[in-house]
């Protein structure tokens, strides 16, 4: 059967960003012919028996409870599960010295989720006609958002500055708030914090000069919290969550351990709650409850806060030194190769300036040599300009052994040696 699509229909019935490129990966992992590959690419988290084990010893607690049948065999409010609001609300009011009332907390089916109520609650045309854009103060950013809006020319993107050490081959992202517009048009400005895919983590004043300039204009900022403190706790770098005002703050507990049940986070003003919570009604009636009260217990006894400082935390900040120090001792020096500053999330981000070819044919040429990372182009959602960086950048996931990705960074850092020369060597010969 092939039913005639709705303008909608088309839209959504695309794969964007990583999730397209993610086919290709899976095809090439499939096909094998034999060959070993070392899978760099991989969005989803390790499973750490820790923390496996603790959302069973939650899961059995739950069983055993009275409220079992309340949690599995009803519908909730679509606000989401009490139990979990009220430990979020408890958690975040001793933890960070707030206020929050029950309604102030949405919880969703993942933060996906979240982000698709909000991009076509907020961002999108108003009855008047105008089109309120989704404003990425910083891009590169996380690919989902290329698939969250019904309206795409809503998206838009912001190119960053580049604060660069040449010597030491490194470089981090900033906003260009010399070019950053936030004003009437804007429905509402998105960023992850830390930012998956860079590990960039913006600076709490620059959080908040986002802030200032969205408030005059009544502009909600989401602050995609994934990667944030207090769980997963994914930070190699100090930073404090923001909230009040028109901050919402998002999170996931995807990246604690628990992706298979979907359970996203929103904090924020009760106004935006409530119109968040209605899309949701509309859209699903609630997020899965098994999960919600798994989480509730989690957050509750303070075992997930734990747990996320003290094992997920150092598991991966291990793994972005295995990357740098691999990446320090096998790469040329004389080639401009900048590693993106680790300062949270799993993954590692490298800029090859002037890569003589693009970097899907440099994902290429890697899976030539049995290694596999995502080409960087997929995650400039929103970012419409003609840009060359965006075509020189790979994203190195931290999920792999330590061995795995020393020799993946060796391998690189010969094919990029390859790539180099053979162009110095063409450009020779002009
Ligand atoms: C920055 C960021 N935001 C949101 C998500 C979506 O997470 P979930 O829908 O599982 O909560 C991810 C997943 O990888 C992510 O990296």
């Amino acid at each position: 059967m092939n039913p005639a699509l709705t303008q909608f229909g088309t839209q959504m019935s695309h794969l964007t960003g990583v999730r397209a490129i993610m086919k290709d990966i899976i095809e090439t992992l499939r096909a094998g012919n034999g060959q070993e590959f070392i899978n760099l690419s991989a969005g989803n988290p390790v499973i750490l028996p820790a923390v496996e084990q603790l959302w069973r010893d939650c899961t059995t607690e739950l069983l055993a409870s009275a409220d079992y049948g309340e949690v599995v065999c009803r519908y909730g409010s679509s606000q989401g599960y009490q139990p979990l609001i009220e430990a979020i609300q408890r958690d975040f009011n001793q933890r960070y010295g707030l206020n929050l009332s029950d309604r102030n907390i949405l919880i969703t089916p993942g933060s996906q989720a979240l982000y698709f109520y909000a991009a076509n609650a907020l961002g999108g045309y108003t009855p008047s006609g105008d089109l309120k854009q989704i404003v990425l103060p910083l891009s590169p950013d996380y690919t989902g958002y290329g698939g969250v809006t019904l309206i795409p020319e809503a998206l838009v993107a912001y190119k960053p500055a580049l604060d660069i050490d040449e010597s030491a081959h490194r470089f981090k992202y900033r906003p260009d708030f010399s070019q950053l517009e936030i004003n009437e048009t804007t429905g509402f400005v998105l960023f992850s914090r830390p930012c998956n895919p860079t590990g960039n983590v913006l600076t709490d004043e620059e959080v908040q000069k986002i802030a200032a300039l969205a408030t005059p204009h009544n502009v909600p900022v989401l602050i995609d919290s994934a990667y944030a403190p207090p769980f997963p706790a994914l930070n190699f770098t100090e930073m404090t969550p923001v909230f009040g005002g028109n901050i919402v703050h998002c999170m996931s507990l995807s990246k604690a351990g628990l992706p298979g049940e979907r359970v996203g986070i929103a904090i924020g003003d009760e106004k935006v709650i409530q119109v968040l919570e209605s899309f949701q009604t509309n859209l699903c009636i609630h997020s899965s409850r098994y999960g919600q009260a798994i989480a509730a217990r989690a957050i509750a006894s303070g075992a997930l806060a734990e747990i996320s400082t003290q094992v997920i935390r150092p598991y991966y900040q291990k793994k972005f030194t295995v990357v740098e120090t691999s990446l320090d001792q096998a790469m040329p020096q004389d080639i401009p190769w900048f590693l993106h500053r680790g300062e949270g999330a799993i993954f590692a981000w490298l800029w090859l300036q002037d890569l003589p070819i693009t970097d899907w044919e440099f994902y290429q040429q890697l899976k030539q040599v049995g290694v596999i990372v995502v080409p960087g182009s997929s995650f400039f959602p929103g970012l419409s300009e003609n840009w060359p960086h965006k075509q020189q950048c790979v994203r190195i996931s931290l999920t792999a052994s330590n061995e795995e990705i020393a020799i993946g960074m060796q391998r690189l850092a010969q094919v990029v040696t390859k790539v180099y020369q053979l162009t110095a060597a063409s450009e020779g010969v002009a």
